[in-house]
C-alpha cells in the first residue's frame, strides 16, 4: 500500500505535470512528507548535501540499439547519473565537494571542483560539466572528464539545448553566455541579467530568475516575464522538465510546484512538499525514473518496477478475495447441499450431486 501511494506521489512529478490542476478545489492536493523518502529506494549515501542530480536522456541512458541492457533485469535501472555534492553554509553558499558519476551502482568523483552537469536529449552520448575552472566533457569510455575548449571561467551552473552540442553556462559573476564551436565560441547573453539560476526546455527556451526572484523565459522572441505565479516568499528553485514537456518547465515556489510556458503563461500543479521534506536536488527528467536528493542520499523511484510492484499487490489481493469467495461460495453449496441432501427418511428428493 505504502508502494502504491509512492507510486501514485512521484510519478505525479512527471504525469501531474501533465495534467495541471483542474479547477475543482476537492481535488486532491499531493503532498511530499518525509515519509516519502523511504529506506530501501536509497541509491547512494553521500558524505556531504547533494546539490545537483542529473540524468542523461540521451543514448547514455537510452540507446536503442544497445541490446545489453534487455537482458538484464528490465526493472533494476542501470541508468548513469551524474550528481554534485557541496557543504551547503546556513548564508546559501556552496563549499565543492565535487561532481560525481554513478554508474553500475558505483559513485566516481570525476571532478572535484564540478557544480553542474547538463546532457543532450539526442541519439549522441554527449554530456559537459561546469566547474570552478571551466568546462568539462564527458568521456563514457574512461568514466572521466576532459577539458572541453579554452574556457575558465569559474562556472555554477550549466544547461544545453536538446540536439547538438550547444551549451549554456552562468557564471559566478551571473553572466550567462552561450558556447557553441567545440567550447571555442564564447556569446554573453545581454538579455539575461544576473540569473540566480537557469534552465532551458526541449524547445530551447531558457528559464531563469534574478534577485526579484521573478520567473522570466528567454525566446527567440526575446525576454517575457512569466505570468501568474505568486509572490516567492523563500526559495525559488527550476527544475527541468520531464522530456515530454516541450514548451516549458516546473518551478517550486513557496514548496509548490507550478509550470512555466514559453508563451509566459503559468499553472499551478497539484503537487506540493511539506517544507521539511523539500529535496536539496531532483531529477524527475526521465519521468519513468526519477531521482530525488534528500539529507545525503540518493533515493531512486522506479515509476515502472512501483507500477508492477501495486499491480502485482493488487492481482494478489484480487486472487485472495476470490479465494475467499469461492471459499464462501463452496461453503455455501456445501450448506445448500447439506440442505438438499435427501435425508435416509425423505427418499422422495431425488439428488443430482
Ligand atoms: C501557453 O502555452 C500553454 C502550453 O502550450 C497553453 O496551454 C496555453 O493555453 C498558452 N497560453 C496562451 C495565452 O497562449
Amino acid at each position: 500500500m505504502r508502494l502504491l501511494t509512492c507510486f501514485t506521489t512521484f510519478a505525479l512529478i512527471g504525469l501531474l505535470v501533465a495534467a495541471p490542476t483542474s479547477n475543482d478545489e476537492d481535488d486532491d492536493k499531493i503532498v511530499v512528507t518525509k515519509e516519502f523518502y523511504i529506506k530501501e529506494f536509497v541509491k547512494y549515501k553521500a558524505e556531504h548535501d547533494i546539490v545537483n542530480l542529473v540524468v542523461p536522456l540521451n543514448s547514455l541512458n537510452f540507446d536503442e540499439s544497445d541490446s545489453s541492457s534487455s537482458e538484464s533485469n528490465e526493472l533494476d535501472s542501470d541508468i548513469i547519473l551524474f550528481f554534485v555534492e557541496a557543504d551547503v553554509q546556513p548564508d546559501g553558499s556552496r563549499v565543492d565537494q565535487g561532481l560525481y558519476v554513478l554508474k553500475d551502482d558505483k559513485a566516481t568523483k570525476i571532478l572535484d571542483y564540478g557544480r553542474d552537469a547538463a546532457a543532450s536529449g539526442d541519439d549522441s552520448k554527449k554530456a559537459f560539466f561546469g566547474a570552478k575552472d571551466g568546462l568539462y566533457v564527458y568521456n563514457p569510455k574512461t568514466n572521466s572528464a576532459d577539458k572541453y575548449g579554452p574556457i575558465t571561467d569559474s562556472i555554477i551552473a550549466i544547461d544545453m539545448e536538446k540536439l547538438g552540442e550547444v551549451i549554456y553556462i552562468l557564471t559566478e559573476d551571473r553572466d550567462v553566455y552561450k558556447v557553441t564551436d567545440n567550447g571555442e565560441k564564447k556569446e554573453k547573453l545581454d538579455d539575461v541579467v544576473k540569473p540566480k539560476q537557469i534552465v532551458l526546455d526541449f524547445e530551447n527556451n531558457l528559464y531563469f530568475f534574478s534577485d526579484d526572484n521573478v520567473p522570466y523565459v528567454r525566446t527567440a522572441d526575446g525576454v517575457k516575464k512569466i505570468e501568474g505565479l505568486p509572490e516567492a516568499t523563500g526559495t525559488v528553485t527550476l527544475i527541468k522538465p520531464p522530456f515530454f514537456l516541450d514548451n516549458g518547465a516546473p518551478v517550486i515556489i513557496n514548496n509548490k510546484v507550478y509550470l512555466m510556458y514559453s508563451n509566459g503563461s503559468s499553472e499551478a500543479t497539484d503537487f506540493e512538499f511539506q517544507p521539511k521534506a523539500i529535496p536539496t536536488a531532483l531529477a524527475p527528467e526521465a519521468t519513468l525514473v526519477q531521482y530525488y536528493a534528500y539529507d545525503k542520499k540518493i533515493y531512486e523511484y522506479n515509476i515502472l518496477a512501483l507500477i508492477i510492484s501495486s499491480l502485482v499487490e493488487e492481482i494478489t489481493d484480487f486472487l485472495k478475495k476470490q479465494a475467499t469467495e469461492i471459499n464462501n461460495f463452496a461453503s455455501k453449496e456445501t450448506n445448500l447441499k447439506r440442505k438438499l441432501q435427501p435425508s435416509e427418511k425423505s427418499p422422495k428428493i431425488k439428488s443430482h450431486a
